[in-house]
């Protein structure tokens, strides 16, 4: 198997009384596809929310690569590769699909702010280049010829693939992706299931996704993980991974 792209050890996160996360510990290769299940309320969101960096684990470790980036400021994470996208999409509704993809990139630079000429013609430069890589990313999930569309007026599936080009925009190198395909209708969702499997092959994008849709989406997955109550209780390969009396007693128990 590849080197690991992503590793947490032993991550524990409590809210409260609550333990959302006990001890878990997973792996992303490079390259793969790894899927966590479980049900409500088991920290899949949590999960991608500690590796992400919306929250700080109360113990346990982080590592991309061999780095520590536990406690790291979810800007920090981000500017190393490590992307996501959430449940519920929250485009800016107004603005265009395009425009939505260059708000991401400019979060990234940061304002500019700068009266210079030389530095207003590398602004336009950038913004030009930007605008081309934003385009190529639709083009990559098929989204191009709705580039000047505004982004409130897409269907469900497709601000879910808006989504992944807005994670695309980072250039990084694995997406965490929570529920990519809740709410779309099968078609589409196996359509971003495809993009998903391009972008790992084509692309060499690691993926970790949460999604309860296994129907749709563990044929396309190398790894699952199985969480219930904060705990990881299997990992397996897709097709064996349901197979186990653990997996099965959580969702039957609820
Ligand atoms: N911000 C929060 N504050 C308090 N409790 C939370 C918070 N986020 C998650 N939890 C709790 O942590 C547990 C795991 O939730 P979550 O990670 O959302 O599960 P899942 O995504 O698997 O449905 C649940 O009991 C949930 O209520
Ligand atoms: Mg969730």
């Amino acid at each position: 198997m590849n080197e690991n792209i992503l590793r947490t050890f032993k991550v524990t996160k409590r809210f409260g009384g609550i333990i959302a996360l006990q001890d878990v510990s997973i792996n992303v290769p490079k390259e793969s596809i790894v899927m966590l299940i479980g049900p409500n309320g088991s920290g899949k969101t949590t999960l991608i929310n500690v590796i992400s960096g919306q929250y700080k684990p109360d113990s346990g470790k982080i590592y991309v690569y061999d780095k520590d980036i536990t406690g790291l400021s979810p800007h920090k994470i981000y500017k190393m590769g490590i992307s996501r996208t959430f449940q519920i999409p929250l485009p800016f509704r107004k603005l265009t699909v395009l425009e939505n993809l260059l708000v991401v990139a400019r979060n990234v630079e940061g304002e500019k702010i700068t009266s210079s000429l030389f530095k207003r013609k590398k602004w336009i430069k950038d913004e030009e280049e930007l605008a081309e890589k934003a385009m190529e990313i639709l083009e990559i999930i098929n989204l191009d010829h709705l580039w000047d569309n505004e982004a409130g007026n897409l269907s469900g599936g497709q601000m879910k693939l808006l989504e992944i080009g807005r994670a695309l925009m980072s250039d990084p190198e694995i997406i965490l992706m929570d529920e990519p395909v809740a709410g779309v209708n099968p078609k589409l969702a196996n359509e971003i299931m495809e993009h998903v499997l391009a972008l790992r092959d084509e692309y060499s994008i690691s993926f970790l996704i949460v999604e309860h849709r296994l129907d749709i989406v563990l044929k396309y997955v190398d790894i699952v993980y199985a969480m219930h109550n904060g705990r990881v209780i299997a990992v397996d390969s897709p097709d064996k991974i349901i197979s186990h009396p653990a997996v099965a007693a959580a969702y039957l128990g609820g």
